[in-house]
């Protein structure tokens, strides 16, 4: 457990792929495969204290009553671009998930998150919401993404990340306190341009081979 409302996921699966995601010469190819293999992993805590529902199922043998969850109650909100990273995986256990958006840049100067895109389901005020993003460095997109998700209304927010900065960690939960941040690592310090060390390099680049 973190000093605050973060859990680290600390599943040695999980620790062997982010390691392998850590490296430098990884390929593209390779770094989306581990991304996608640990959200996977980190749906699996995610939803641990999901609601289930009891419903009436008839086996081979009888009927029994067996609980189900209502996977349209989820909704995974990707922070445009690198949180797309994480989706394919989430969706490929929770199928049934609703999908909303939230693009947000750095500003290279002030490091501040600007907003360009949003696009959340209409009756969000029904559903928990996880948001994704690879790293939380500053914290500024995630205090902005889910700013305009509580503006929405959902009923319950989570936020999953791969890397953690303890000072992006500090700064988002100033802000909201009662959202729980899932986390494989929680890394040293951020440098003077907002990255994390020792981390993994720019996740959106890597992920999409852009640099
Ligand atoms: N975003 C990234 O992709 N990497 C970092 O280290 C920090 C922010």
């Amino acid at each position: 457990m973190s000093p605050s409302n973060a859990r680290l996921i600390q599943h040695p699966l999980v620790q062997h792929k982010l390691t392998l995601m850590r490296e430098k010469d990884r390929s593209t190819s390779s770094f989306r495969r581990l991304m996608h293999e640990i959200a996977m992993l980190l749906a699996y805590e995610l939803t641990r204290d999901i609601p289930t529902i009891d419903v009436e199922i008839e086996t081979p043998l009888e009927r029994m009553r067996a609980p189900l969850i209502d996977g349209k109650k989820i909704v995974f909100v990707p922070i445009l671009r690198a949180g797309n990273g994480l989706l394919d995986g989430m969706l490929e256990v929770v199928p049934g998930a609703r999908v909303g958006h939230v693009g947000l840049y750095r500003d290279p100067h002030t490091l501040g998150a600007v907003e360009y895109y949003c696009k959340l389901p209409d009756d969000i005020a029904n559903r928990d919401v996880i948001v994704l993003d690879p790293m939380l460095a500053t914290g500024h997109s995630a205090v902005a993404a889910v700013d305009r998700i509580r503006e929405a209304g959902a009923r319950s927010i989570r936020f999953a990340c791969l890397l953690a900065a303890p000072e992006g960690l500090a700064n988002f939960h100033a802000r909201h306190p009662a959202v729980t941040v899932y986390t494989a690592a929680i890394d040293r310090e951020l440098n003077e341009h907002g990255y994390i060390l020792p981390g993994l390099g720019d996740a959106g680049d890597r992920l999409y081979g852009t640099k």
